[in-house]
Parts: C-alpha cells; structure tokens; sequence
C-alpha cells in the first residue's frame, strides 16, 4: 500500500471553514485542507467511510494531516486486511453526542465513543476518552498511555454534529497488563503472572483497578515474600472491582465490592481519593476493560479500615509489621519497560489537574510531586491485543512487554 505518498509533508494552514449545520460530514472533511489526509484515508477504506457518514448525534475528533502520518506509516508497514483496525480507530475518534468546544470544561469528562468491538474494548456502549480544558484556553482529548491530543480547530458543524481537529491520533487503550508494563507497573503484572491471573484481568469487561505502584509492594517486601498463592489471590482480587468502571470523576465516598467479595471504601477528602487506607496517586489510566488508578500501598483484604487524611498513610499501613525489602517484590522475569512515559509514571502536572478537579469544593490541594516528561528507548513492543493486522501496535496505548514465564 503507497500510502505515505498521499498526505502533503508539509502541514498546510487550513482555512476557516465555514460553519454549516447543512453540510454533510464527507462534504465538511472534503472541504477542509488541514483534514485532507482524513479524506484520503477515508477513501482507502470505503465501508469505513460509509459508516462514518451514517454517523449523527455525534462529536468527531479529527486527526490533521500531519497526525495521521503515524497512522499513514502504521498501515504502510502492515499485511493483511487493516479494515477492522481502521473502522476500530474512527470509531475511537467518535463520540456519541454533540459536544461543542464550550462543552469542555476543566472538570475532566469521559464521554464514550463509538469503538465497541470486543476486538479493541471490552466497555459495554463503547471505550472513553478522557477531555477536559486546560488553561481556559486549551481542549485536550487524552487517550491511550495518557497521549494527549489539542483540539487546534473547534466546532465545525455539520448535520449529524460537530468536528473538531486535533493535531495527534488518539491511541486505542491497551489491555490491563501491558498498560500495567507502560506505567511500570511491574511489581503488579508480576504478581498477576505468579497467581495466574493476567488473562483472566485483561479479558474482563467494566473493570476498575487499583494499581499499587513498586514502591508500595516494596514497602510490604517481607509480607510480600511470605504469601501463600491462595493469599497473593485475595489480595490482587481486592484491587479489582469487577463490572463497574469508576473514572475520577465519578469516584465519591461509597463501599464497593471487589472480585474477591469483600468491599473497599472510596473516601474523596482534601483534593485525594483514597481506597482504604491508600492514595490514589494517578488516576484514569485508560485500559480496554475500563479504568487502572495508581496507588500508593498494597491494600490488604484482612484491613479493610478506611482513611480519609493523607497524614496518616503510609504505604505499610494495610500490613501492620511488613518491612521493606532491598528488591522490587515479584518483579524478576517480568521485563521492564523499554519505553516509559512520564504522565504514567510520574505525577506530572496534566495528572494533578485531573486528580485535584475531582476534589470536593473548599478542599485543599493534594501535595502532588510534578513529573519529569517521557523518554523512550527505540525496542518497540509487540501488540497489546489480536487485531489482525501485524505491526498496529504503535497505534494502541499498551505494549505487552512481558517476558515469558
Ligand atoms: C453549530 O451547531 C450548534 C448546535 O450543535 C449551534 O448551537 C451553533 O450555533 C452552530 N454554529 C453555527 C456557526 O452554525
Ligand atoms: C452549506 O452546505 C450546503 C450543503 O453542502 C450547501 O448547499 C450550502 O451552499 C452551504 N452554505 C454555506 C453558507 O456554505
Ligand atoms: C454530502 O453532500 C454532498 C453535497 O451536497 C452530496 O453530493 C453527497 O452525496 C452527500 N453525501 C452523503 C453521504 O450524504
Ligand atoms: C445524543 O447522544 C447523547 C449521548 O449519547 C444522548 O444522551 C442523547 O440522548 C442523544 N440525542 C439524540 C437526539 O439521539
Ligand atoms: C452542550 O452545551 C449545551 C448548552 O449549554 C447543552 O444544551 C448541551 O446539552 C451540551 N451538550 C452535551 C453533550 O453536554
Ligand atoms: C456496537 O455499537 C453498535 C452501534 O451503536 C451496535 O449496533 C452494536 O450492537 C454494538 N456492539 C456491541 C458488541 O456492543
Ligand atoms: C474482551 O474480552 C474477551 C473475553 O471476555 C477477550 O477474549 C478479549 O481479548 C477482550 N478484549 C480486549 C480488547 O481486551
Ligand atoms: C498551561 O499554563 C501553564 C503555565 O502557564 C503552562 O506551563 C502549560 O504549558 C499550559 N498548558 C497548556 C496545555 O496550555
Ligand atoms: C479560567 O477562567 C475563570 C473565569 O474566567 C477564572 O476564574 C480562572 O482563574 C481561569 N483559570 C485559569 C487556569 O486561567
Ligand atoms: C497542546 O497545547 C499546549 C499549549 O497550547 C502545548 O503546550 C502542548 O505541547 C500541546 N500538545 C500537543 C500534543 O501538541
Ligand atoms: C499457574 O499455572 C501453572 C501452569 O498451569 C501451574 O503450574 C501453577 O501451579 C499455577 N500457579 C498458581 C499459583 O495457581
Ligand atoms: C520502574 O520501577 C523500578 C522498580 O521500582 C525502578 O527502579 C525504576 O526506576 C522505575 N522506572 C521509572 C522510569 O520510573
């Protein structure tokens, strides 16, 4: 496929388009110089382009020409039907309803989009992606491994709604473990590797997960050493909520029951969210089953006390007497992750945003560190999930970076 020939290497500057509520979709991107890859791309694949001109009530996130080059390099690369990768990725760019830009607030929003196939997600009415204003001036569209993406031409009406041009493709969520290896999230994934759980949570469908950082299994190093499997069970069981995604914005004070049985209890106090008596310390990582938060400590099924104040926590205080040992917990033969990306990793600013909005009117700002930005290494990883079409993993937010057991 000569695909790369067809996008201008040179960005152009789009004209201002003219607003018309009678302007069908295919007519408004055919219109629009900055969209003409969209268009091109769209006559590649015309069952895609069918359905995305049935599309109405909805709210497209347009990729310019420059931002669909990756995707352009992607298709180039790959054998075999891409169809379904790229009816999956449009989907992914369309919300249901008709969000203007003034829709947008600083309150984060996780409004669902049309990407359904089991294939790509498993949320019932469709996988999320995250918006929210930024310095009163700024629309971002954040998806897979926290990629963020400007809005950089709002509200172009046509009959079935509105598009706004982003200037960087929104990337698919991957699954719970290989977003897990992103975030470096290894203690986790290792500790699901030596339970057996890895399939099993990865093909679940409305999940929230509770994601204890390294450190926080660290920190419980000799608890951590003397588990018995059946033990190492219950506990990560405890960290997933099984049938319902709670993102940031809908996390309020309530008990909830995890996959084991027992409840955990969400306290919203002073800017941060705790689940018992942890912190969450960067939520709404994106997954194909729902929704991962970091948090700062192992929760413990046999201390399910609660704690509302960031003074008191610590990240042992689920294992009354566990010290913290030299080396990672369950972290030997799982590789680590040979591209980290800081809004993962760290607490940058764009998670604090998201993280204090969440906070009750009146409540103080959570003591959030500021994050160092991402670095990359050049290995890249294999695909996050079965798409059909080799090589597409550079377009889903997850790698699986796992070594072999
Ligand atoms: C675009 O459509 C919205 C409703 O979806 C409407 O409120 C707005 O006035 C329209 N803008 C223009 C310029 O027609
Ligand atoms: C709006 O779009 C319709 C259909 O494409 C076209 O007939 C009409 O001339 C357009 N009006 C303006 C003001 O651009
Ligand atoms: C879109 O509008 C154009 C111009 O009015 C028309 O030629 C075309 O058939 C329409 N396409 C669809 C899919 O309705
Ligand atoms: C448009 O979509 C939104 C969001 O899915 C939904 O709440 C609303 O009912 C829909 N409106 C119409 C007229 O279909
Ligand atoms: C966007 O804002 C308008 C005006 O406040 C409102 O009528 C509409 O329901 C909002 N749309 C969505 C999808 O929230
Ligand atoms: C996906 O969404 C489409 C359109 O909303 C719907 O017809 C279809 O049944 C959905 N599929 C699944 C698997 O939910
Ligand atoms: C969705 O769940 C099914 C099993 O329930 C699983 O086979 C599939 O891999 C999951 N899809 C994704 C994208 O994780
Ligand atoms: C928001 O403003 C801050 C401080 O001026 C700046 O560092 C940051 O880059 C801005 N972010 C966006 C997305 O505009
Ligand atoms: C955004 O605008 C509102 C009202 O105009 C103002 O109160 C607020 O300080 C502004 N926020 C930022 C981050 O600029
Ligand atoms: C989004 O816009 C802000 C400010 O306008 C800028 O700092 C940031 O780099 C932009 N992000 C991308 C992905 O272009
Ligand atoms: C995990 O599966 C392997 C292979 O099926 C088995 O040998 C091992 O005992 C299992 N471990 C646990 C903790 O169930
Ligand atoms: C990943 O975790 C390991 C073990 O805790 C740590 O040594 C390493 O610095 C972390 N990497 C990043 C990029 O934070």
């Amino acid at each position: 496929m000569q695909f790369k020939h067809i996008f201008p290497a040179v960005l152009a500057v789009a004209a201002v388009q003219a607003q018309n509520n009678t302007m069908n979709l295919t007519s408004l991107i055919a219109g629009n110089t900055d969209l003409s890859g969209l268009s091109q791309l769209l006559q590649q694949y015309p069952n895609v382009a069918t359905s995305l001109a049935s599309a109405s009530n909805v709210t497209l996130f347009a990729p310019s020409n420059q931002a669909l080059q990756a995707v352009s390099a992607v298709l180039a690369s790959a054998g075999g039907n891409t169809s379904n990768l790229v009816q999956a990725l449009l989907d992914y760019h369309t919300v249901k309803g008709v969000y203007l830009a003034s829709n947008i607030t600083a309150q984060p929003a996780f409004p669902r989009t049309m990407l359904n196939m089991t294939a790509y997600s498993n949320v019932t009415g469709g996988q999320v992606v995250e918006c929210r204003l930024v310095n009163n001036t700024t629309v971002e569209v954040i998806s897979g491994l926290k990629t963020v993406a400007n809005v950089t031409q709002a509200n172009l009406n046509f009959t079935g709604g509105v598009v706004h041009v982003i200037n960087s493709v929104l990337q698919i969520p991957g699954n719970f473990s290989s977003v897990a290896v992103s975030a470096n999230l290894t203690a986790l994934v290792g500790a699901t590797e030596a339970t057996n759980l890895t399939s099993s949570i990865d093909s679940l469908q409305d999940v929230t997960i509770f994601a204890p950082s390294n450190s926080a299994f660290q920190a419980i190093g000799s608890a951590a050493s003397n588990l018995s499997a059946s033990m190492a069970t219950q506990i990560l069981e405890y960290h997933v909520i099984n049938g319902t995604i709670a993102y940031s914005s809908s996390l309020g004070n309530t008990t909830i029951p995890t996959l084991g049985g027992k409840n955990v209890t969400i306290t919203v106090a002073n800017s941060t969210i705790f689940v018992n008596g942890a912190r969450v310390i960067n939520p709404d990582i994106l997954i194909s089953g729902g929704v991962m938060h970091v948090i700062d400590s192992v929760l413990n099924p046999n201390n399910t006390q609660a704690r509302g104040n960031s003074s008191e926590t610590s990240a042992t205080a689920q294992f009354s007497g566990a010290s913290s040992a030299t080396a990672v917990p369950f972290t030997s033969g799982v590789a680590t992750p040979t591209t980290t990306i800081g809004a993962l990793i760290t607490t940058a600013s764009q998670v604090a945003s998201g993280y204090s909005s969440v906070a009750p009117a009146g409540g103080s700002k959570s003591a959030v560190a500021s994050g160092a930005g991402a670095s990359s290494s050049s290995k890249a990883g294999a695909a996050a999930m079965q798409t059909g079409a080799v090589g597409a993993a550079a377009l889903f937010g997850g790698a699986a970076l796992l070594a072999n057991f």
